[in-house]
């Protein structure tokens, strides 16, 4: 059975697509371009790639979707860490490593690691959270995520970290570098007859998650990466931006990265 909020959204949804259609005047060759690209996506889309989400991010709407799913939380007091978009390359099966292990296995030579660490609490109390699970993935310094690209063994640049009794995580990872998203299918045209290019500013994926806390998806950007300006996808926020310091008296990383989350209570 159809619910009130389905048919709302789908109400919604098909006037506005008239309406689009009513306001362009569109033409019948040109409504079968948008067909064909729509298939097109189809075709390109397989667990490795996902095209469809692609072609939402480059038109801005994962991160107004973001936006809006954020716009509640960030009314508190005392906000907790701004959200930002998924994007397509996360994996549900990261495995869990130890803290202060690493998740880059076999550093490019033109890669440059990090020692990123920080400590998770509650928005409101500033209690550290324990057994909070914080899940980061991350592209090789080719621009590529580990399901992209035969070269790195399985898993590589990614893992979830499990907080201490003081609500502390660490590992070892690459600084960052831009890069630029799958740019052969349907969201690479659309961004050419757009004239935009297609990379993004350097980044590290987040997920957070403790029980009895508010699930946080983000993300954040080196500030001083290129293209925090116009991020192809558009999710760079205030607040997500992170400086790397020089890192001294450790021979694994020339960089550290401190980054604490703040979750909202359920
Ligand atoms: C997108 C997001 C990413 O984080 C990325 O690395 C590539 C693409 C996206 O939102 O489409
Ligand atoms: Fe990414």
């Amino acid at each position: 059975n159809t619910s009130p909020r389905m048919r709302t959204v789908l109400s919604a949804l098909i006037q506005h697509v008239h309406d689009f259609a009513r306001e362009v005047n569109l033409t019948t060759d040109e409504w079968l371009a948008g067909v064909d690209m729509i298939n097109w996506a189809g075709r390109m889309s397989n667990e490795r790639r996902n095209e469809g989400q692609l072609l939402c991010d480059v038109i801005g709407l994962e991160s107004l979707v973001d936006d809006i799913t954020y716009r509640e939380a960030s009314k508190a007091d005392k906000p907790p860490t701004s959200s930002a978009i998924l994007g397509p390359f996360w994996r549900a099966d990261a495995p869990v490593r130890e803290n202060g292990s690493t998740i880059t296995f076999n550093t490019p030579k033109d890669g440059q690691v990090a020692y990123m660490h920080g400590q998770v609490t509650c928005a409101e109390t500033g209690k550290p959270l324990a057994n909070a699970s914080v899940d980061v993935w991350q592209a090789s310094t080719n621009g590529l995520y580990e399901q992209q690209d035969p070269d790195q063994i399985d898993c590589n640049l990614r893992g979830k970290f499990i907080t201490d009794a003081e609500g502390r995580y660490s590992f070892y990872c690459l600084r960052p570098t831009p890069y630029p998203i799958p740019f052969d299918g349907p969201a690479g045209k659309l961004l050419k007859l757009m004239d935009r290019h297609e990379y993004r500013p350097a980044h590290i994926h987040l997920i957070v998650e403790a029980e009895g806390y508010g699930s946080l998806t983000t993300q954040i950007f080196d500030k001083d990466s290129k293209y925090l300006e116009d991020d192809s996808v558009f999710a760079v926020k205030d607040g997500l931006t992170v400086e790397f310091k020089p890192r001294e008296g450790d021979a694994k990383a020339q960089w550290d990265l401190e980054y604490d989350v703040k979750l909202a209570r359920k």
